[in-house]
């Protein structure tokens, strides 16, 4: 088994894939644009060829360097977990006759108009949406959608220029804003609570699955820089609520023809108690999302996600056992990081209970709260009741407290 992936070093996490793709038995070469000599040893060791490109990011130079690094050579796999990458992976399985996702199945999973298209053709749930590229387009589209709308770029990630649009005054401001954004979605506003449904499929069947709530909704989070946003992992699928996202979840995977691999899709739950689809995304989901459903059934999804698509199986056991909460904390002040007040006295009090603590560090810079979710570091913890998960995770965002200054 001959594995292409790309990036893999990049972000941090494509390492633990990295490993698993060499601990189920696949020779794993490597493309990506740092050089060999700077690639973590721990990664190196598990990379039987490396190519360095000068942009990992520049699709059509990469394709045909990587066309002729492997002249001659087979090749079973072309894979990427980074969001970015996905598309590169497709047209070069595409050049290949590599199997795997085609170009238009991927398309399915990155274009969030033609994602909707497909989704709602199931006749299933999704914000009525138009893709729009000028203001009149936009205003025309405000029209039929009504107010409140959301106005997102069509490739979006990370929330990026992403706005909830109140009335005629606002769309003015926020098409304003949104002037170096190419190509939109203009959509109607979902009300509700917001959820995840991520999975890893062989023949776009899941062999895992899980929904995780965001507390409050990513939007909200991504606005307001006092909120220490939370992401809690469902123990409990059986519920009916759960089901129905779950449900969503299947008919999208068969709607937008899944293969093998990873998916993570947002949905809502509105007040009337219906799963409205949101995005998703053939790759897992990122900022330790695949960490905390690791701790939820105390498994190594990074391992089973090599294992499926390289060898089509799932071998894990994967009980339900925890509710894992991951809090993402926002120091206040600007600069270093200063002092971490209330820590000590929570894990005295909850130790037990905390998987992993990883604050920055007093003197680290700050990290840019509005570009990466992960923030100024997080606690996970878990426990096997959801109240109690919930409130422990409220307790430690109000409780533990991150000062910057200088
Ligand atoms: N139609 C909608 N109704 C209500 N809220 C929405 C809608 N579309 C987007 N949002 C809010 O904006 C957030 C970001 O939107 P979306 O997930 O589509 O973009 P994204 O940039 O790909 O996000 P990310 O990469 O953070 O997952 C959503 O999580 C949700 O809170
Ligand atoms: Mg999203």
């Amino acid at each position: 088994m001959k594995v292409v992936f790309l990036s893999p070093h990049y972000p941090p996490e494509m390492q633990q894939y990295t490993r698993g793709l060499a601990e189920v038995g696949a020779t794993v070469y490597g493309v990506g644009d740092t050089p060999v000599s700077s690639l973590p040893v721990s990664t190196k060791r598990y990379l039987s060829d490396y190519l360095q490109v000068p942009g990992i990011l520049n699709e059509t130079d990469l394709i045909p360097r990587v066309h002729a690094w492997l002249r001659g050579r087979e090749v079973d796999r072309v894979l990427a977990n980074w969001e970015v990458l996905v598309m590169t992976a497709a047209k070069l399985r595409e050049r290949f006759g590599v199997p795997g996702m085609t170009v238009d199945q991927v398309r399915g999973f990155r274009d969030k108009q033609v994602m909707k298209e497909r989704v709602v053709a199931a006749g299933l749930r999704a914000p009525r949406s138009y893709r729009v590229r000028t203001v009149a387009e936009a205003e025309a589209a405000a029209e039929e959608v009504g107010f409140p709308l959301i106005l997102k770029p069509i490739a979006g990630a990370g929330s990026a220029d992403t706005y909830r649009v109140d009335g005629p005054g606002d769309l003015e401001k926020v098409l304003g804003a949104m002037g170096h954004v190419r190509e939109a979605s203009c959509e109607e506003f979902i009300e509700g609570e917001e959820f995840t449904y991520d999975t890893l499929c062989v023949d776009g069947k899941p062999v895992y699955e899980n929904v995780a709530q965001y507390l409050p909704p990513p939007l909200i989070a991504r606005t307001r820089e006092e909120i220490n946003p939370i992401i809690i992992t469902v123990r409990d699928l059986k519920q009916a609520k759960m089901q129905k996202g779950i449900e969503l979840g299947h008919g999208v995977l068969d709607a937008l023809k899944m293969g093998d691999g990873f998916t993570h899709m947002e949905w809502f739950h509105t007040p009337k108690g219906e799963a409205v689809f949101g995005e998703i995304g053939c790759r897992p989901g990122g900022a330790h999302l695949v960490d905390q459903m690791n701790y939820t059934s105390d498994i190594d999804l990074f391992r089973e996600w090599a294992r499926a698509v390289c060898w089509k199986s799932f071998e894990a056991r994967a009980p339900r056992k925890y509710n894992a909460a991951i809090i993402f904390f926002r120091a206040k002040g600007q600069g270093r990081i200063t002092r971490i007040e209330g820590l000590r006295s929570f894990l005295r009090d909850h130790g037990e209970h905390v998987a992993e603590e990883k604050l920055l560090p007093v003197g680290a810079h700050r990290r840019n709260w509005r570009q990466t979710l992960t923030s100024d570091g997080h606690i996970i913890l878990r426990h096997p009741d959801w109240d109690r998960t919930r409130e422990l995770a409220e307790q430690a965002a109000e409780q533990v407290r991150v000062f910057a200054g200088g």
